[in-house]
């Protein structure tokens, strides 16, 4: 009874991996050929589709930096020019550019992805799970269950509040490693790391879903976004450019562009922007906020708190970029 089950499930599982057609991918052409070589199963399932138009570029080799062994030469062709003098920031010209390359380029992902460190973990597939990168910039979860019966009463207003969830409000069933969280802590503010909401994490004494400690179960991915301002461009792609940038961070399936995803707000006021159309490069669903699970108990099987809009060195806003004295 329990192999053929079993065997199936593999079966279904490596068939849904290697039908992703190039349609459902969600990258502009130009960005196909970086998708095969992190995922060579897409590259193999084009080259045995006549349908399939990108075949030469399944032999062309690239990639966008933060993969394993992605050599430089074929990375992602961002070539800053730094003229003038290095000195007073790095020692050699060569460590200019690899300054640049860790600041603001695809060496931030990587440095994002080499930092990730477990904060709970899993013994089984329902058990949930955790990793941060450093000062909990960004994070994804497994099987989470987030506690939001505290914000009945709180009005339509909350927004840059550090005081959604309290104690115990968040957790789930995995060993946790609660000195390691709390060392990562320290960027205490709204739009600088997840410490504010993570710092109230627990060990819960069941598993989430399968013990029904929830009210609601989302089954699709969700990233939880807390925005700068989405009144004014310039601070409304800071949270898109991050976004865009915790999907590369994410990055371990050929899926990671997919738009079957939900996007949740962590303010109670209506998502409004006359950016609002940015999100569509990201979603095919409604724009969740708070309002949505206002006095429910959440479980959530998949979630990226992805990395914020004004974080201390951060993408976009207070980047600090090399610099050359004249
Ligand atoms: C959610 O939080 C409330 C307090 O706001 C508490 O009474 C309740 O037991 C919590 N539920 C779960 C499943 O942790
Ligand atoms: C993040 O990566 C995990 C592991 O590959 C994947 O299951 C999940 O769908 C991705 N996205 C989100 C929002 O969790």
């Amino acid at each position: 009874m329990w192999l053929p089950l079993f065997s199936l499930y593999i079966l279904i599982s490596l068939n849904s991996i290697t039908s992703i057609g190039i349609g459902d991918l969600n990258v502009p052409p130009e960005h196909v050929t970086y998708v095969f070589n992190a995922f060579p199963s897409v590259a193999d399932a084009c080259l045995s589709d006549p349908q399939c138009s990108y075949k030469e570029l399944a032999e062309s080799k690239r990639c966008w930096g933060y993969e394993h062994n992605c050599n430089r030469d074929i990375s992602y062709p961002v070539r800053p020019v730094c003229p003038g003098d290095h000195r007073g920031w790095v020692k050699t010209k060569e460590a200019q550019y690899d300054t640049f390359y860790t600041q603001a380029d695809f060496g931030y992902v990587k440095e994002q992805i080499d930092d990730l460190m477990v904060m709970c973990e899993a013994t089984y597939p329902d058990d949930t799970s955790l990793e941060c990168s450093k000062y909990l910039r960004f994070c994804r979860g497994r099987n989470m269950m987030l506690n939001f019966t505290g914000l009945i009463g709180r009005g339509d207003n909350l927004r840059y509040k550090i005081d959604i969830l309290g104690p115990g409000q968040i957790g789930g069933f995995c060993n946790f490693y609660s000195e390691r969280l709390k060392k990562e802590a320290d960027h205490m503010s709204a739009l600088q790391s997840w410490a504010p909401e993570l710092i109230h994490f627990v060990k819960t004494p069941q598993r989430p879903i399968p013990d029904g400690m929830c009210d609601i179960v989302i089954k699709k991915p969700t990233y939880i976004m807390k925005l700068d301002a989405t009144v004014n461009m310039y601070h409304h792609f800071c949270d898109f450019f991050n976004l865009y940038a915790s999907l590369h961070v994410n990055s371990t399936h050929p899926s990671t562009f997919s738009k079957d995803n939900h996007i949740l707000v962590w303010e109670t006021f209506t998502y409004e922007s006359a950016f609002k159309e940015t999100f569509k490069a990201f979603t095919d669903n409604p724009i969740w906020d708070l309002k949505t699970f206002r006095g429910k108990v959440v479980c959530f099987k998949n979630v990226v708190l992805p990395l914020l809009p004004r974080m201390i060195f951060g993408l976009f806003y207070n980047t600090p970029l090399v610099r050359f004295l004249l």
